[in-house]
């Protein structure tokens, strides 16, 4: 079995390939990465060397470099990660991410439907459903729940999840999508809201928290939604969206201070700064569909996933600390140097 996993240098797809490569010993990974700012090398340094793992630096745009690695190695599964991830980011420069996120989903298709795939798995978000109420508790996403999208990404996403579902009608291309959550753990990218909250703590400097901090996010460890993903390439129905989420609603500011306790750094560091613009007030996915079908449930609970992950942070400074430093630096300071 090949698997293709594109956007493997980034945060939930190198958890991926730790998880299949483990779970899974007898498949062959093939992992494609442009390695934007997001994507990291290093951080596959113990797969690089194995004989069931190969790394190719390509952009899912490039056909004609797409249709080669896929006469090459036929894959068996594509698993679609790769993405300009950030919110913020697509606020300040949507063009790259109607790009990447859509105009590469369709080339990855375009090659499967070329060769012949078992299974095209796309990882979408939750963001395609938009936001909840926070005074209407009751409600969730479902997989019904209509696409309703708020920001240059989430509708980057969306776009994507209607090509990916017309493949599937017009040509028959045996498709699935995941919606997922929040993730947080090992190898986040340090301008999201966990990570950067616990490096800046580490170094007493300002802890910015958008607004009033009062909105959910729906937090998911990330081993679980690869868990996941493994469930629903093998055992899901084809044509299928599965939600994955973990019953797990926090308020930003909860979190920001969560981390400040367990750091042991004062509260004082809280920064309140100018709101996301067209910020999503809450997210909650109600996972009924993959636990009654695939039998799939969160296994890391949040507190111990949160200290789990501190704790990575501070063992692993070797990995984030060449990223804080270079060119990020500039990125930090362009959106938040002004932001009152
Ligand atoms: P990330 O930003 O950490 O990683 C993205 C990876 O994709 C990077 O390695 C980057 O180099 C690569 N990439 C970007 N553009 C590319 C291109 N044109 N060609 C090839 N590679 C390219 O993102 P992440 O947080 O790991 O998210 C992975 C996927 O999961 C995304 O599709 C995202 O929408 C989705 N998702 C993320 C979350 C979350 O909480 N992070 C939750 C739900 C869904
Ligand atoms: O829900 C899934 C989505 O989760 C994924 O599709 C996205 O790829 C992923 O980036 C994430 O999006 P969010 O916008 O929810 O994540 P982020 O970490 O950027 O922000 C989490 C919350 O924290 C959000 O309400 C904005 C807020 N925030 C974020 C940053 C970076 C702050 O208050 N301060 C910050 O500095």
């Amino acid at each position: 079995m090949t698997i293709i996993v594109t956007g493997g240098a980034g945060f939930i797809g190198s958890n991926f390939i730790f998880h299949m490569m483990k779970a899974h010993p007898d498949y062959r990974i093939v992992c494609i990465d442009k390695l934007t700012y997001a994507g990291n090398l290093s951080t596959l340094e113990s797969v690089m060397d194995d004989p069931d793992f190969r790394f190719v630096r390509l952009d899912i745009c490039d056909r004609e470099g797409v249709d080669k690695l896929f006469a090459e190695e036929k894959p068996d599964i594509v698993v679609n990660f790769a993405a300009e991830s950030h919110v913020d980011r697509s606020i300040e420069d949507p063009g790259v991410f109607l790009q990447t996120n859509i105009i590469g989903t369709a080339t990855l298709m375009d090659a499967c439907r070329k060769y012949g795939i078992k299974r095209y798995h796309q990882v979408s978000t939750d963001e395609v459903y938009g936001d909840l109420p926070l005074d209407r508790p009751d409600l969730f996403f479902t997989e019904s729940t209509p696409l309703h999208t708020s920001s240059p990404y989430s509708s980057s996403k969306a776009g994507a999840d209607l090509l990916v579902l017309a493949y599937h009608r017009t040509y028959g291309l045996p498709v699935t999508i995941s919606r997922c959550s929040n993730n947080y753990g090992p190898y986040h990218f340090p301008e999201k809201l966990i990570p950067l909250t616990i490096i800046n703590a580490l170094a007493d400097k300002p802890l910015p928290v958008y607004g009033k901090g009062e909105n959910v996010r729906d937090w998911l460890y990330v081993e679980d939604h690869c868990k996941a993903i493994d469930l629903i390439i093998h055992n899901g129905r084809v044509g299928e969206v599965y939600n994955v989420g973990g019953h797990n609603e926090m308020r930003n500011i909860d979190i920001v201070k969560l981390i400040c306790k367990e750091l042991g750094k004062p509260e004082s560091l809280i920064t309140f700064v100018a709101d996301r613009k067209g910020h999503d007030m809450r997210y909650a996915i109600d996972p009924t569909k993959i636990h009654s079908e695939l039998g799939w449930l969160p296994e890391t609970k949040f507190a111990d996933g949160i200290v789990k992950t501190v704790r990575w942070y501070l063992d692993n400074r070797s990995w984030w600390e060449p990223i804080v430093s270079g060119e990020y630096r500039d990125y930090y300071e362009k959106m938040y140097g002004n932001r009152k």
